[in-house]
């Protein structure tokens, strides 16, 4: 029997839905049938990610903003409501790293980590479920953690700490929201090739190739691997899943990281 997933008729907002894992999951949401809320605060990319879901024919918009404006929440909403009346699905993507040690950090980068990647998760979740408490459908949260909310990071206090908050929010609002049908999980990916971590990869060409050796799967993510997951928590697939966390890491975390000789 072939599975499909077919999301038509349904309505998913994605947020950082210019940057790499955004695009690709608000791609492959639009593949499965679903209209699309493209949020971002870089209005170009997102002309470049209406582009590509334009080619399948789902309707699209594209709404600019910065998630941790206060007002813009309730700006999302009404913006997904046009669309279709409803909202069904919500891909919180919008993240952003910043590096230093905890001894360098400044209070400045701290907040903003925290603001953008926990704090515009809860507000953003919040306002979305109110739209979907209010029309009493039911509904999906994917929230994007990380591989950092779970294994400390040197140089990434501020991004781990925020990445475990999103965990634990996962969690409660999943309590919270599930017995009205609302379904909120996190994926945790690991090591990924997007424009985050370009930069870091272009500067450290070795350490890539030693952290791909140490992947079982041989090589970092790609941004398809982590949207296929998130299209499945979005689906029927995983109607018994809920406030749980997918690592997907090609098997990074599951072996012990010291290689003994045999
Ligand atoms: N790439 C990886 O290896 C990796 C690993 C684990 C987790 N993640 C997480 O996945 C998510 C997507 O990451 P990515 O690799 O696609 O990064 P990316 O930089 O390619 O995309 C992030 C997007 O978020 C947008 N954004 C950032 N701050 C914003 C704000 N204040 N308001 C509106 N939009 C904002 C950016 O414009 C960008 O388009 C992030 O939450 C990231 O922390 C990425």
């Amino acid at each position: 029997m072939a599975i499909t997933i077919d999301l038509s008729g349904q309505v998913a907002i994605v947020t950082g839905a210019a940057g790499g894992l955004g695009q690709a999951s608000a791609v492959r949401l639009a593949e499965a049938g679903a209209a699309l809320l493209l949020v971002d605060r870089d209005l170009s990319g997102l002309t470049k990610t209406a582009a590509l879901i334009n080619a399948n024919g789902t309707p699209v918009r594209m709404l600019a903003g910065d998630v941790t404006d206060s007002a813009f929440p309730e700006a999302i909403v009404q913006s997904a409501l046009v669309l279709g009346g409803q909202i069904d699905m919500l891909v919180n993507a919008a993240g952003i790293l910043r590096t230093s040690k905890v001894i360098e950090l400044s209070d400045e980068d701290w907040q903003q980590v925290m603001d953008v990647n926990a704090t515009a998760v809860m507000r953003v979740s919040r306002a979305v479920s109110r739209a979907m408490v209010d029309v009493k459908r039911g509904g999906r949260i994917v929230n994007f953690a990380s591989l950092s909310a779970h294994q400390a990071h040197e140089n990434s206090a501020a991004y781990c700490a925020s990445k475990a908050a999103v965990l634990l929010l996962t969690k409660t609002m999943a309590t919270e929201l599930g017995p009205s049908g609302i379904r909120v999980n996190a994926v945790s990916p690991g090591w990924v090739d997007t424009p985050m971590t370009k930069p870091w990869q272009e500067e450290n060409r070795r350490v890539v190739e030693l952290v791909a050796q140490q992947i079982p799967a041989g090589r970092l993510g790609t941004p398809w691997d982590i949207a296929e997951v998130v299209v499945f928590l979005c689906s029927p697939l995983a109607g018994y899943v809920n406030g749980t966390t997918i690592l997907i890491d090609g098997g990074f975390t599951a072996h012990y990281s010291l290689s003994l000789p045999d």
